[in-house]
């Protein structure tokens, strides 16, 4: 042991200074009025969440997925002029006013969590637990931008060496586009819009087209909250169509963008391309994210931070874990340990209690795992079974496979699939390599050495670095979440910064 510190530069002072800790967040239930003010991950939910199982199931038996109606892209300069006229007044309204309304549809979300988490797990393929705290994340986010717009919105006097008086305020910018993806197809979707309506933007919202009806249900409910139809308007349709005339619109004042990184650079040429004003774009994108273990890790608590981050919601996170480092004084003990808990996930029907990791979520991408699963299958030494689940199904249930090099990671396959590389000598090393992929979204570090672990985080560039804990399931205005480099622009979402983005700063000087 002390011969593989060694060969980490290690030294003997540095030695278990951390302590263990096998359970990074008890699952204690929350009373549901906590929702704003919780302070676990969404991983620790779960009694909470069977607590909620007979509501919940009731739901599920009385909740149809309604059908949209798809936009036309020739209707798509119509509703962006009737988004503009309808911003004087929402702009207008004092800013504890309209927070009030996003807070009122908070709490009506927060009422409908049964129907809500029920349309999920139907309409997305949701797990239980997953559909629960999606619903609690999309509430936490209403009340968080309400009480951040309030904070933020108030004029800032400035100094007036020069006799005069200066003032900065923040002015909303217009009608921002939102365009979101299926995989948090309520969360993200209400999170940008709450961003965009609290800051006086009006908003024209673009869910993905796999999603529609959950999209329908919130905007439904900020509708009954006070939320003008024409301050926010929903266009369901093709990304490369509706999508596309959204963000070429001469008139757009903004663009809020959540998926994968081709589209956010081909949003962002769109942008650059156009006639009229330059465009803000938030863009929050993908990433190749690892866990960085060493030899003072402790296996059974590496394996659970694992199996959590790469398989749970079917390893369709953009925080979830697609590459383990490990160090190779531990690398076997930890392998079979992930293997054991692998074991233990139940992959099948999402709509069923006990499904861990539940289908994903269309044929293309269950197509496109499988070739990379068939790639993987010629190249890497395969550390799972590879299940036996028809096609049909579009379950793959959780799979892992040994590589030589990190380099040979080149792309986010969004699926349950882990690779694993062994490492020796110094981490600063293996930090060096994850920022060469470019993408800098999520990291895990496992270490007792505390020293090393700050030291491993500030090396990396990457936006959200988690030690000794899971990596997926950020807690809006605990962890502001959102990556660099080829994972986005920032500002991270949840996060103190990030309604900034959505406003013009003015200044008014008065010479007295
Ligand atoms: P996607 O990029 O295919 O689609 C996202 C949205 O963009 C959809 O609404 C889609 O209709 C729209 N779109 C597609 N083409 C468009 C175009 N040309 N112009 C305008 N809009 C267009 O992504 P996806 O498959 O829905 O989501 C999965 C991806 O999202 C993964 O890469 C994942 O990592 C990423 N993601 C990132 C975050 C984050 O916060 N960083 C969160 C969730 C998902
Ligand atoms: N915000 C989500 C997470 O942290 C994507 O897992």
């Amino acid at each position: 042991f002390v011969h593989q510190l060694a060969d980490e530069s290690v030294g003997m002072d540095q030695l278990l200074r951390s302590p263990l800790r096998l359970e990074a967040m008890p699952g204690l239930p929350l009373p549901p009025a906590l929702y704003g003010a919780q302070r676990q991950n969404s991983l620790g939910l779960d009694l909470a969440v069977d607590a909620m199982r007979a509501p919940l199931l009731q739901a599920h038996a009385a909740t149809p997925v309604p059908p949209v109606a798809l936009a036309e892209t020739a209707q798509v300069d119509a509703q962006v002029r009737r988004a503009l006229a309808a911003h004087p007044a929402w702009d207008g309204l004092p800013v504890p006013e309209r927070a009030q309304r996003l807070r009122s549809a908070a709490d009506r979300m927060q009422d409908a969590l049964p129907r809500l988490a029920a349309l999920l797990v139907k309409e997305a393929f949701k797990t239980w637990g997953d559909a629960v705290a999606e619903v609690r994340e999309a509430v936490d986010f209403l009340r968080y931008y309400a009480d951040e717009a309030v904070r933020i919105m108030q004029p800032v006097e400035l100094p007036g060496p020069t006799g005069e008086s200066n003032e900065l305020r923040l002015a909303s910018r217009g009608a921002w586009v939102c365009i979101s993806p299926w995989n948090f197809p309520l969360a993200i979707f209400t999170g940008q819009v709450a961003a965009a309506l609290a800051t006086g933007n009006t908003v024209l919202a673009k869910p993905a087209e796999q999603t529609p009806a959950i999209a329908a249900e919130a905007v439904a409910l900020l509708h009954a909250a006070g939320v003008p139809a024409d301050a926010l308007q929903l266009l369901h349709g093709p990304g490369e169509t509706i999508g596309a005339a959204l963000v070429a619109h001469p008139r757009i004042a903004g663009v809020v963008f959540t998926g994968s990184t081709p589209v956010a650079k081909a949003i962002n040429l769109s942008l650059a391309q156009k006639d009229g004003p330059i465009v803000p774009l938030i863009a929050e994108t993908g990433g190749i994210n690892a866990m960085i273990v060493d030899s003072t890790a402790l296996p059974e608590q590496v394996a659970d931070c694992v199996v959590q981050s790469a398989f749970r919601s079917a390893g369709q996170r953009c925080s979830a874990l697609r590459l383990l480092c490990v160090h190779e004084g531990i690398a076997d003990a930890v392998i079979e340990m992930i293997q054991g808990a692998a074991r233990e996930q139940v992959t099948g029907d999402p709509h069923e209690w006990r499904t861990d990791v539940g289908p994903v979520i269309d044929g293309e991408a269950y197509e496109n795992i499988q070739r990379q699963l068939t790639r993987l299958h010629a190249q890497a030494r395969p550390l799972l079974p590879p299940g036996d689940q028809p096609p049909a199904t579009r379950l793959v249930p959780p799979q892992a496979f040994e590589i030589a090099d990190i380099g040979e990671v080149r792309q986010e396959i969004f699926g349950p699939v882990l690779h694993v590389v062994r490492w020796r000598g110094d981490p600063k090393g293996v930090v060096d390599q994850l920022n060469a992929l470019g993408y800098g979204l999520t990291l895990g570090i496992q270490s007792r050495i505390d020293t090393r672990a700050l030291a491993l985080a500030a090396r990396a560039h990457i936006g959200n670095v988690y030690v000794n804990r899971n990596i997926i399931g950020a807690v809006v205005g605990v962890q502001p979440f959102g990556g660099e480099g080829l994972s986005g622009t920032g500002p991270k979402a949840g996060g103190p910064n990030y309604l900034l983005r959505f406003c013009a700063e003015r200044t008014l000087t008065i010479n007295t």
